[in-house]
């Protein structure tokens, strides 16, 4: 007799009860189950950031990217178009690449043969008289079902409906909008490589760490003495820096209060106009030099995009979830074009504070896997998000602002996260 194999309901979740205004419940973070939810209700719908054209810049360009834990093609064909491919052989599922990165005009799968475009068509197959018709049309490499670009940043989408990415985007394009025009050129590039940081941890930690301004003061205090940096101030209680929420889980925390106070160009960045006397000249050519001077007093944002796009004033993170408890942080520095001078000067800053030796990051990716084991016990079962609650207000744009030390910013993205997990 064969026994019969039930498989139980899937167990629903009540997210209300999970995530309430001011505090989470631990087991979100360490729940296989909930995992496995979020690479539907998220990372396999929402846009997700992938990568930016400056990294395909020239066609039958390749890199291999991801969305959530899945590799991801980016391309660029010979018009120029740039698409976001599945690596995965429509024949017997084999992956078509396994190159990080290159340029040439077609994919070759290695273990049957079948030949795709840069656009992922199929282009043909060996020995096709096996084949009673030709199946080229309905046989290319899978594609990310919706492709956005915003200033160069490429996001996509698994789901063939939804919000547009401007829709998604939001406020946050406002940012964007900043961080380019510290190019004397408006455009960022993004050319000088990636560290690769993995942690044992959840990536919900280290999207909500990203716009944290209460930690910065205990846990880089040995930067912040070691390099007599002026960052301290800018996290101190007295700070006048805001954390603002745009809505859809994206935050930032806004610095410019701060530079606004001392009023110096490129304070921001630790220097001053006379060490970079080149760029300088470009943005004055290139804004005036009323607005390019505002720009350099301003300098650039810290804005976590959800779910996975961190730009932090000088580099940039992808976050990407490899398992419920592993998370990467693919980082690089942020180049500005048309400003080499600068650009050598921020590769320089980023190996210092995100590089294998760096002071920045390890001391961040201690707190995240601390807190990931930490959240296992049982007791208390919840973690505390009410900080400055009594002390949030509007912006003059109608967004929610607080301290810079605030838990404003994780009550925004949890409540897109539940908002996103309630949905069917
Ligand atoms: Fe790719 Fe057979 S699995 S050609
Ligand atoms: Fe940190």
């Amino acid at each position: 007799m064969t026994e019969a194999i039930i498989t139980p309901p899937a167990r629903r979740h009540d997210w209300a009860h999970l995530i309430q205004p001011e505090q989470v419940h631990g087991s979100i973070y360490t729940d296989p189950a909930i995992y496995q939810e979020e690479l539907r209700k998220i990372w396999q719908r929402t846009w997700v950031y992938v990568g930016h054209t400056s990294e395909v810049p020239n066609p039958h360009d390749f890199v291999m990217k991801s969305i959530g834990p899945d590799p991801v093609l980016m391309t660029r064909d010979k018009d120029g178009q740039v698409h976001l491919l599945h690596n995965r052989c429509p024949h017997r599922g084999n992956q078509v690449c396994e190159k990080h990165r290159g340029n040439q005009k077609s994919f070759t799968c290695n273990y049957h043969g079948w030949n795709f475009g840069i656009d992922g068509s199929l282009r043909g197959y060996p020995f096709p008289s096996g084949y009673a018709q030709d199946q080229r049309k309905q046989l290319g490499l899978g594609k990310v079902a919706r492709v956005g670009i915003y200033r160069g940043f490429v996001f996509g989408s698994m789901a063939e409906e939804g919000p547009t990415l401007e829709e998604h985007l939001g406020g946050a394009m406002q940012a964007i909008d900043n961080l380019c025009s510290n190019s004397p050129e408006g455009e960022v590039e993004v050319t000088s490589g990636f560290l690769q940081h993995k942690v044992l941890a959840n990536w919900k930690f280290v999207m909500e760490n990203e716009t944290d301004g209460y930690h910065p003061a205990f846990v880089h205090a040995s930067i912040f003495d070691v390099a007599e940096s002026q960052i301290g101030s800018l996290y101190a209680d007295t700070s006048s820096a805001v954390t603002r929420y745009f809505g859809n889980g994206h935050s930032e925390v806004d610095l410019r209060p701060e530079f606004r106070l001392r009023d110096q160009p490129l304070s921001w960045f630790g220097t001053a106009p006379e060490k970079l006397p080149d760029y300088v000249a470009k943005m004055n050519a290139a804004y005036g030099e009323a607005k390019a001077r505002q720009i350099m007093v301003d300098g650039t944002p810290h804005i976590m995009i959800f779910p996975n796009l961190f730009i932090a004033e000088i580099q940039m993170f992808s976050i990407q979830p490899l398992s419920v408890g592993e998370t990467v942080q693919h980082v690089t520095a942020l180049q500005f074009k048309g400003a080499p001078d600068f650009n050598r000067r921020l590769r320089q800053q980023t190996m210092g504070s995100v590089g294998p030796a760096g002071f920045l990051l390890a001391d961040d990716a201690e707190m995240y896997e601390r807190s990931h084991r930490g959240v296992q016990e049982q007791k208390p079962e919840w973690v505390y998000l009410a900080r400055g609650s009594h002390r949030e207000r509007l912006d003059e744009q109608g967004y929610r602002i607080g301290h810079a030390t605030d838990d404003l910013c994780s009550r925004g993205m949890w409540q897109h996260y539940r908002s996103l997990m309630e949905a069917v």
